[in-house]
């Protein structure tokens, strides 16, 4: 794992818009696995920047993200295809109809999840995968738990997640109860990984992803096992690795 400290937030975006750009520079038709939350905002940005300026080319780029909820459509303001739209899709030269992001809007599970595969397989895999990880170490909705789930699948999302997210939703009960996400091997045939952490939140699960067993109760730990991690992250979510460097 090669492992960037920045100071910011800002720098941390630049730094992780640089890397993506350079990854599209050197293959214009690159396939680019993208990642919704906070985490990624100033990344994208950065992104369009320069787009803007003509520094980088979406015209022939393929994106397939990690995960969706199910129930919601694209129009909806909570679903992950509305985030990639408002924070990326419309800002850039990118073809709409190759971006990815798992269909909430199947019902049968298990079509969806399959549909999901068969875009990753069929697009020759992806070259660089963004993450960001949650502060209990949840890579995309792959949260802790007794196994490590390969493939894209449908979750049950806990109480937990759905209070938290329910601030973005008129109540608690319009956020969905299930989402579809790429699974632990999905994101693990990546050619590359890039996870960004930014905050004190992470820092525990940073450490524990870096320096910790290998283990489902952490899932970005399985992260020491793929042989191309480059993560970056801010001083405070640094702060643990350093202390114990
Ligand atoms: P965040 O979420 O970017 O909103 O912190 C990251 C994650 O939960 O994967």
């Amino acid at each position: 794992m090669k492992i960037y400290e920045v100071k910011t937030y800002d720098e941390m975006s630049r730094k992780a818009a640089n890397i993506i750009a350079a990854q599209m520079v050197l293959k214009p038709n690159s396939v680019l696995g993208l990642a919704t939350g906070s985490t990624p905002v100033g990344t994208y940005q950065n992104l369009i920047e320069a787009n803007k300026k003509g520094d980088i080319d979406f015209s022939e780029i393929t994106t397939i993200n990690l995960d969706e909820y199910q129930g919601l459509d694209g129009d909806h303001d909570q679903s992950y295809r509305y985030f990639m739209n408002d924070n990326l899709f419309n800002h850039v030269n990118i073809r709409k109809e190759c971006t990815y992001v798992p269909d909430g809007t199947i019902g049968d599970a298990d079509e969806a999840c399959k549909a999901h595969e068969e875009i990753i397989r069929t697009s020759g895999g992806i070259d660089l995968q963004l993450l960001g990880i949650g502060g209990n170490g949840h890579i995309a909705f792959n949260e802790p738990c007794d196994h490590f789930p390969a493939k894209t699948h449908v979750v049950t999302l806990t109480e937990e997640t759905r209070e938290a997210n329910s601030r973005f939703f008129a109540s608690i009960d319009d956020v969905p109860t299930h989402a579809y996400t790429m699974g632990i091997g999905s994101i693990m045939s990546a050619k590359k990984i890039l996870l960004l952490a930014n905050g004190a939140a992470k820092a525990q699960a940073l450490y524990d992803t870096v320096y910790g067993p290998i283990t489902p109760q952490v899932p970005a730990s399985v992260l020491q096992l793929h042989p191309d991690v480059t993560i970056i992250a801010d001083e405070a979510a640094m702060a643990l690795i350093r202390k114990n460097r």
